[in-house]
């Protein structure tokens, strides 16, 4: 069984993929995290597509979800951090743009959901990935409380940041994967649209689970 949660960055997607998990104890897929580890290899690669293809096929990826965090490994060595420099986030949507990454990782995704029941997050879930989700999500708020919210989670760890860079950051990234031609982000016509701009997290979290709870 899978739950699919949709929606542009910094909308909230994760944290609230991942409350739901804990409460209804089910499992969470991050499609966002499959996407950087590809990023990651991408570099090593040199942004070399030949060598980056031949390393994506011979190098094992694996994940799992464990004390609040979607863990990745690749060829056993954990890249859970590593997936979240600047430097991945500046490239992700680029790599992600190639069809040939998006089968990756959607082969790598709809074999692990076979077992057991999943909350899932992304960008083309709903419409591309998993179209018969027993629900559909879209996430959604204004990017100017995106931005506030995605500076503050990571303002300790980079001193430098500014909101105005978050912004752009944000909004780059949105265009780019709402325009792209393989799957862009777009909300199944199905999906239950939430809009988190004027919601407290408990309520966003409370809201779809209460939703889950009625297929479950
Ligand atoms: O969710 P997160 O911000 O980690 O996703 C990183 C990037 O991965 C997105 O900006 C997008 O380019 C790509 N992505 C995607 N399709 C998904 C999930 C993420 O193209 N289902």
């Amino acid at each position: 069984m899978i739950i699919v949660i949709d929606g542009p960055a910094g909308s909230g997607k994760s944290s609230t993929a991942r409350a739901i998990a804990d409460r209804l104890d089910i499992e969470y897929l991050d499609s966002g995290a499959l996407y950087r580890t590809a990023t990651l290899i991408y570099l090593e690669a040199n942004r070399d597509e030949d060598t980056f293809f031949r390393l994506l096929n011979q190098k094992k990826i694996s994940f799992y979800y464990e004390d609040q965090k979607f863990h990745v490994a690749v060829d056993g060595q954990s890249v859970t951090d590593e997936i979240r420099t600047a430097e991945v986030t500046g490239a992700v949507s680029e790599v992600a743009a190639l069809p040939r990454v998006r089968s990756f990782v959607n082969n790598l995704m709809r074999d692990v959901v076979l077992d057991g029941i999943y909350v899932a997050e992304g960008r083309d879930l709903g419409t591309a990935v998993f179209p018969d989700a027993e629900l559909k999500f879209f996430m959604s708020a204004d990017l100017e409380e995106r931005a506030k919210r995605r500076f503050k989670e990571r303002k300790d760890q980079n001193p430098e940041l500014t909101l105005k860079e978050v912004k752009q950051n944000i909004a780059e990234r949105d265009l780019k994967d709402s325009k792209r031609q393989a799957d862009p982000l777009k909300k199944a016509d199905e999906a239950i649209e939430i809009d988190t701009t004027n919601l407290t997290f408990e309520q966003q979290v409370d809201k779809i689970c209460s939703k889950i709870r009625e297929v479950l």
